[in-house]
C-alpha cells in the first residue's frame, strides 16, 4: 500500500517594503531543500506583480486583488501537497484573513509577520522607494502615505533587525515540523 499523500503549506511573510520578506523566503526555500529534500514554489511580490499582476497598481482594490491571486497560487500548490512561500506586503488584514481561510482547508498555513521597524526598512530603503516616497514622487507607498495593518495573530513575528537570518528560518521552520508537515 502507498503512503498517505503528503500535506501541502503555505509559509505567507507579509510586511513593509525592505522588511526582508524576498531575503527570508529565498533562505526558507533553501533550508526546505536541503535539510528536508524538499521543493518549494516562491511567490514574490515583485515577480507576481510582472507575471500575474501586471497592470494592477497599489490602490486597495488591486492591493487585495494581488493578494488573492497570490493566495489562489498558493492554495492550488498546497492542496497537492506541495511548499508554497508568498512574500508581499500585503498590507490589508482582510485579504490576509480570505486567504488565511481558503488554504486552511486545504493544508497548513503559517502567517509570518516581518515586522522590522519602518524606521529600519527606510534606512535600508534597497530600491531608493522610501525616498521616492518621502519626497512625494511616489504616492500611496506603504508605512509612508498608505496604511500597513499589522497581523493581530500571526503565527510568528520576526524583526530581522534583531535576529540573524539563520535564526528567523530556524524558528519559522519549527513551525510546520510541530505540526508533522516537514
Ligand atoms: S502589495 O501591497 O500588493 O502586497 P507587493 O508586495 O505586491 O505589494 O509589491 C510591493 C513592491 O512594489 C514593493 O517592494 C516596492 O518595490 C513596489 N512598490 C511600488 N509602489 C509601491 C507602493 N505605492 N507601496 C508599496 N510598494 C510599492
Amino acid at each position: 500500500m502507498s503512503a498517505s499523500p503528503r500535506r501541502g503549506f503555505t509559509l505567507f511573510l507579509t510586511g513593509l517594503s525592505g522588511a526582508g520578506k524576498s531575503t527570508i523566503a529565498e533562505r526558507l526555500a533553501q533550508s526546505i531543500q536541503a535539510e528536508y529534500q524538499r521543493p518549494s514554489t516562491i511567490l514574490d511580490g515583485d515577480i507576481v506583480r510582472e507575471m500575474l499582476s501586471s497592470g494592477l497598481t497599489f490602490s486597495r482594490a488591486d492591493r487585495e486583488l494581488n493578494i488573492r491571486r497570490i493566495g489562489y497560487v498558493a492554495g492550488e500548490v498546497t492542496k497537492h501537497g506541495g511548499i508554497c512561500i508568498c512574500a508581499a506586503i500585503a498590507p490589508f488584514r482582510t485579504a490576509r484573513a480570505e486567504v488565511r481561510a481558503r488554504i486552511s482547508q486545504l493544508g497548513g498555513f503559517y502567517e509570518i509577520h516581518v515586522a522590522t521597524p519602518l524606521a529600519v526598512c527606510e534606512s535600508r530603503d534597497p530600491k531608493g522607494l522610501y525616498k521616492k516616497a518621502r519626497r512625494g514622487e511616489i504616492k500611496g507607498f506603504t508605512g509612508i502615505d498608505d496604511p500597513f495593518e499589522a497581523p493581530e495573530h500571526p503565527e510568528i513575528a520576526i524583526d530581522t533587525s534583531k535576529l540573524a537570518i539563520e535564526e528567523a528560518v530556524k524558528k519559522i521552520l519549527a513551525l510546520p515540523a510541530r505540526d508533522g508537515l516537514l
